[in-house]
């Protein structure tokens, strides 16, 4: 059952650009005035500025910092994507929750989200850190109709919109490695797991987890990580709001989704190219059965790596390590 706190909330937030009387928010709420007044001070303690005046009534001016189902929806112009929002102070993994989540029908669309994870899980069985409220640590429960062999098609689109929000919004500008890691100034700084419940020929439900760096400083990444990783913080001289990113992000994967669907793949694989990491150079690409020095020469409609054999033959590679040579 929703709280008495979350409708106020609700209801002040629908009515963000007009004031809302005490009388109106004590009629649809069905408490006294004096209770509606006593929620606003618990309000303001918690970081929400809201102006009251006497004759017009309330209205909330800015939402606190932390992150909660109310500070991510405050303003977030989707029509799909957010409607439903889980978040948590602490999981072990956003990932296991949403899987959980859309076994019991979630919704399309709908976000888990959490100030930190204690066992954050990044691809092939890595570990990710997760430390507490200094990045984004979200997973997004998609049901789309596409056939399971088409599901990457969403790890590179993810990429993509992280790499355009961090264009746009940060201003700066990053590269994504093959498959999905997004590279500022060749240190990552966000990564993407994709998880699918399907069957032959039908997906259940996507599952794409999204970690993303952002106000870390030197002393919050871990020895093994100082040199490897980055955040945005690190490399704008900057504190960001994670509330406006989440929704930037938010936002920016509903119209790339939304493109997708109505005219395919193809200009998302351009795009992906755009910021593709050494693409058109010499790569070192490790699989389990080999490790040979080839050009990148692009990605394939299914997520694959184009490069060539020893022999010079083109080829496809679905999982490899890939490494650079440093400059
Ligand atoms: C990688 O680059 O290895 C992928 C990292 C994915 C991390 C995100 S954080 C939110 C979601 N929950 C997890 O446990 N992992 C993903």
């Amino acid at each position: 059952m929703e709280s008495t706190r979350s409708k106020l909330i609700n209801l002040l937030a629908k009515n963000k650009d007009q004031y809302i009387s005490g009388q109106a928010l004590s009629d649809e709420l069905q408490i006294s005035r004096s209770a509606i007044w006593k929620h606003m001070k618990e309000l303001k303690k918690d970081g929400y500025v809201i102006e009251g005046k006497s004759n017009k009534g309330y209205r909330i001016i800015e939402f606190p910092d932390k992150l909660s189902e109310n500070t991510i929806k405050w303003g977030l112009e989707t029509n799909w994507i957010g409607k439903n929002i889980k978040h948590y102070e602490a999981v072990t993994s956003t990932q296991i929750i949403a899987h959980d989540e859309a076994r019991n029908d979630a919704p399309h669309g709908t976000i888990v989200i959490a100030d930190e994870q204690t066992k954050g899980r990044g691809r092939v069985t890595r570990n990710w850190h997760s430390t507490k409220g200094k990045g984004i640590w979200l997973s997004l429960i998609l049901r789309p109709r596409i056939q399971p062999h088409e599901a990457p098609q969403l790890t590179l689109l993810t990429a993509t919109v992280l790499a355009d929000v961090l264009r746009s919004y940060v201003q700066i500008k990053p590269q994504i490695k093959w498959p999905n890691d997004i590279l500022i100034n060749e240190k990552k700084a966000a990564g993407i797991l994709t998880e699918m419940q399907a069957e032959q020929d039908q997906v259940w439900y996507v599952i794409i987890g999204i970690g993303l760096n952002v106000n870390h400083t030197e002393d919050d990444l871990s020895e093994e990580l100082k040199g490897i990783a980055t955040s945005l913080r690190l490399e704008t001289d900057k504190e960001w709001k994670l509330n406006h990113l989440i929704q930037e992000i938010l936002v920016t994967f509903e119209q790339t989704y939304n493109f997708y669907l109505e005219n395919g793949f193809t200009k998302i694989k351009q795009k992906w190219e755009s910021y593709g990491f050494k693409i058109g150079q010499e790569i070192s690409i490790k699989t389990s059965k080999d490790h040979w020095r080839a050009p990148f020469l692009g990605i394939s409609d299914d997520g694959a790596l184009l490069t060539e054999t020893n022999d010079g033959s083109k080829t496809k590679i679905y999982s490899a390590e890939i490494d650079w040579f440093k400059s």
